[in-house]
């Protein structure tokens, strides 16, 4: 889901943030800022502030900042939809009303079809005879009448209309029926039939436990095992989680979400006492469905079956975590799945050839509990996988596993973390783990993808640059005098860079806009750090004619690295023109000595060697 960053500026400039805020942190006014203490660390003094003409926060104690829309998903752990959508109501601002899904009269049509269903299939499941076998089945599987009632368990009976025939008698529309993945229209001629016909039924629901899907288990070997429900207005498949809202309590009191693939595994492991679990069915784990266990829990455990379906999802979870930042550490994402603060994932294995219904049924909710307790992190599940992937007897194996290891390592953010995988993974590699380093350190300064964000410790940005975009971003006639000169190379710390391209592309809106117009969460924090210190700026137009001094250097010390390589080239290529060539550059370092005379600018020192 995406919203516009019109939009976000349209809700934003309505809305007022320190009234907002204020309903948690009380604020006292400051200059052009309100002050209060931190919600988001501990802290005596208040260095946490709301600026409401920008409509942006920052802490100056922890560095965290960003708009609303940020604050919300930080403070009540909301997703950056669910934020956009409050926010949104709270200002007047419509949402755009052109997307079928939002279409609210239709979802409720849905919504109350749906309800209506799982009412007619769980009361059939109790009382229709021909429902003994569904009956029999769970009682066979090890599930009791008040769990399955707990979970709205239903029958679907044999016939083509069962389900057909009494939404006609409740004057229900087939349209609505159809549209919820209730009926098919017949292949042949006109008219319907039900989806689900001789099943055992369990509900699916939303986080809400609003019934959106179903999923169908066939009771006597029929293909498939499972049939659900296809997607619809309601249901997406992999934004869900099987009994969500019916753990949600748990995982909120036990701070944890256990996770596992199938239906009777949930239902098995609600009934051994482990009311925390959700199941993803059989899908491999989204970030959507990460996101909702983040806002309850602070660690899920996977439980799934150690053969290659649940290496597959584990794998998978890595690949999510890393996407949304950082492994172990800190993961935000604007794109709505992730609120702050660390999240672990740990994975429990089970004896081959089980999954966490038939451990249970066969070892008990102790045995079970002790799997639990012995869950690995992923990096130390990954690590397991990849030593008993790899022949580590041999010197090709070890080599391989070596390699893979420095490349997952190379991808941790936390050091803590880093350390101790090293550490172990060399001593069961037998090798050296500062070898181990080296090569992921060699890895990790290979180029990445441009997605990666920057990692949190990176480097503080160099004076001049942090000067250079602040005052960009405080002083409109700063960008009015500098803006039409400049590019995002103009600065070389990451953060400033991103901050000073957004700032050039969105000359259009105000600086504020650009927090919802960056990608990484610590980007936008040091952009509302920028815009939020008050400084004073004693004389504008003399700094502007300094800065752009600077940047001229800046530009002429480029253009003599170019120099410079093209003469190595020359050289090399014993060219006749690395003569002019030479005197070109040393008429350069000149002009460069002369306008740096008396100036001192890190980047440009111990640069000049004509
Ligand atoms: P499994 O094949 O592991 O089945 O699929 P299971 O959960 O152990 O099922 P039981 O114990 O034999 O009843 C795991 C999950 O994948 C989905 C279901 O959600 C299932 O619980 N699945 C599986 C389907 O959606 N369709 C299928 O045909 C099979
Ligand atoms: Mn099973």
């Amino acid at each position: 889901m995406s919203f516009s960053p019109e939009l976000l500026d349209e809700i934003r400039s309505r809305l007022d943030l320190v009234e907002l805020v204020s309903a948690h942190v009380p604020l006292k006014k400051a200059g052009a800022n309100w002050k209060g203490l931190c919600p988001f660390h501990a802290e005596k003094t208040p260095s946490f502030m709301v600026n409401p003409s920008r409509g942006i926060f920052h802490c100056f104690g922890c560095g965290v900042g960003g708009d609303a829309f940020g604050f919300l998903m930080r403070v009540e752990r909301a997703t950056f939809p669910e934020a956009v959508r409050r926010l949104a109501e709270r200002v007047g601002v419509g949402l755009p009303a052109d997307r079928p899904a939002r279409d609210d009269g239709l979802r409720e049509t849905l919504y109350r079809a749906m309800e209506w269903a799982a009412g007619r299939y769980q009361a059939w499941l109790w009382e229709r005879p021909d429902a003994e076998r569904a009956r029999r089945y769970l009682a066979e599987r090890g599930i009791g009448e008040a769990l399955a009632r707990t979970f709205r368990l239903g029958y679907a009976p044999e016939g083509w209309d069962t389900l057909l025939a009494a939404a006609r008698a409740e004057g229900l529309e087939v349209a609505t029926l159809e549209l919820a993945g209730l009926v098919l229209p017949r292949q042949t001629g006109p008219g319907h039939y039900d989806r689900f016909r001789g099943r055992l039924l369990f509900p699916i629901g939303d986080p809400q436990g609003r019934v959106i899907a179903f999923g169908g288990r066939a009771l006597a070997g029929e293909e498939p095992k499972y049939l659900n429900s296809p997607d619809t207005p309601l249901y997406q498949k992999g934004q869900t989680l099987y009994a969500f809202a019916l753990a949600r309590e748990r995982m909120a009191a036990t701070r944890r979400a256990l996770l596992v693939e199938g239906y009777f595994d949930c239902l098995a492991a609600h009934q051994a006492g482990f009311g925390e679990t959700v199941a993803v069915l059989g899908t491999a784990l989204t970030a959507s469905q990460l996101g909702l266990l983040r806002r309850y829990a602070d660690e899920a455990v996977l439980f799934f079956d150690a053969d290659r379906a649940g290496a597959e999802a584990a794998r998978r979870a890595e690949e999510l975590l890393e996407q949304s930042g950082a492994p172990l550490a800190w993961a935000v994402s604007r794109t709505g799945a992730f609120t702050a603060g660390g999240f672990r994932l740990r994975v429990a294995t089970l004896p081959a050839g089980h999954d966490p219904d038939t451990f249970l049924r066969r070892e008990g909710a102790e045995a079970f509990r002790e799997r639990l307790g012995a869950a690995r992190n992923l990096l130390g599940y990954a690590l397991e996988r990849i030593l008993a992937e790899e022949e580590t007897g041999t010197a090709r194996g070890r080599t391989t596993a070596f390699a893979r290891i420095a490349l997952m390592l190379s991808k941790v953010q936390d050091a803590q973390e880093a350390a101790e995988l090293a550490g172990e993974a060399a001593r069961r590699l037998g090798v050296d783990p500062t070898q181990l380093w080296f090569e992921a350190q060699r890895l990790q300064a290979a180029p990445r993808r441009p997605a990666t964000p920057p990692s949190p410790a990176e480097p503080a940005p160099v004076a001049f640059e942090r000067d250079l975009v602040q005052l960009l971003l405080q002083r409109p006639e700063a960008r009015q005098a500098l803006g039409g000169s400049l590019a995002a190379e103009d600065v070389t710390h990451p953060g400033l860079r991103a901050i000073l391209g957004a700032l050039l592309a969105h000359a259009e809106v105000p600086p504020e806009g650009l927090v919802s117009r960056l990608e990484a969460e610590a980007e936008r924090a040091l952009l509302t750090g920028l815009l939020i210190e008050e400084r004073e700026w004693p004389e504008p137009g003399q700094l502007i004619g300094e800065l752009r001094h600077r940047l001229e250097l800046r530009h002429r010390m480029r253009r003599v690295r170019e120099m410079t390589q093209a003469i190595a080239r020359a050289q090399a290529a014993g060219d006749p023109g690395l003569a002019d060539l030479q005197l070109a550059l040393q008429a350069e370092a000149r002009q460069i000595r002369e306008m740096a005379a008396g100036r001192s600018d890190p980047m440009i020192e111990g640069g000049v060697r004509p």
